[in-house]
């Protein structure tokens, strides 16, 4: 059994990820908003790389029963019906609707999976029922961090690295890419700090100018969402 940790995605290409099983992560805040969306009864989540193609997505299924999801800048995008903030993914407004979701690097870095054999997104939210679903799993695991522009985030990282010790503890032979080392040095030294580095992180001091550090909090709780979204046929869903 191999885990490769790639702390930023453009590590590894797309073509690689066949046959494999693909997580991505990204706690501020694509995987956090996926886990509640899914949670309080979104029909599907559909990941989209451009606002344009969130647009003509959206222009393919009915109007009613579709919500236009993502941000630009952490902010809701013009015409857009909801941002990023795991808040405002309420039971009253999701349940049963399909989500358009153009987020900036996590949807990207979602369908950037797509030649997986399975792909699981994680958060710290939901990181126990990710890891038991992995325990499960023969094929190569590959954790793709989305990071932010392309560039390396912390929180993705210890998150990352918290999944790899935990499989390590059901499985010490497990062997590790460096990244995966590195990844799992760093949630080793933060583990107790976890709320602290994510308010810190780069992304998590800009959420924070603009207003929405209450959401950071809900980023680092720990099981909070303990629900498995599993990206298939350009859908994410809840594992059946
Ligand atoms: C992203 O996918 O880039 C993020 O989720 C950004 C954000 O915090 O809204």
């Amino acid at each position: 059994m191999k885990i490769d940790v790639y702390l930023i995605p453009d590590e590894i290409a797309e073509e690689r990820l066949k046959d494999k099983t693909a997580v991505v992560v990204d706690v501020l805040r694509a995987s956090t908003t996926i886990c509640a969306a899914l949670s309080v009864g979104a029909r599907a989540i559909i990941p989209a790389d451009s606002i344009s193609s969130a647009i003509q997505l959206a222009s393919l299924l009915s109007r009613s029963a579709v919500l236009l999801c993502g941000e630009r800048e952490g902010k809701l995008i013009e015409g857009f019906d909801l941002a990023n903030s795991p808040f405002e993914y309420t039971r009253a407004k999701i349940k049963g609707k399909t989500l358009i979701f153009g987020s900036t690097n996590g949807s990207p870095t979602i369908i950037r999976t797509r030649q997986a054999r399975h792909t699981v997104i994680c958060g710290f939210v939901n990181l126990d029922v990710v890891v038991e679903a992995l325990a499960e799993i023969t094929d190569p695991i590959n954790i793709l961090c989305s990071g932010k522009f392309g560039q390396f985030a912390i929180e993705d990282a210890i998150c990352a690295g918290r999944v790899v010790a935990e499989l390590q503890k059901l499985n010490p032979s497990i062997e590790l890419n460096d990244g995966a080392i590195a990844a799992k040095n760093l949630a080793e030294y933060y583990w107790d700090r976890v709320p602290e580095i994510v308010a810190g992180s780069h992304h998590g001091q800009y959420l924070t100018q603009i207003g929405m550090d209450a959401d950071l909090p809900f980023c680092s709780d720990l099981n909070r969402v303990p629900v498995l979204p599993v990206f298939h046929d350009g859908k994410i869903t809840l594992a059946k």
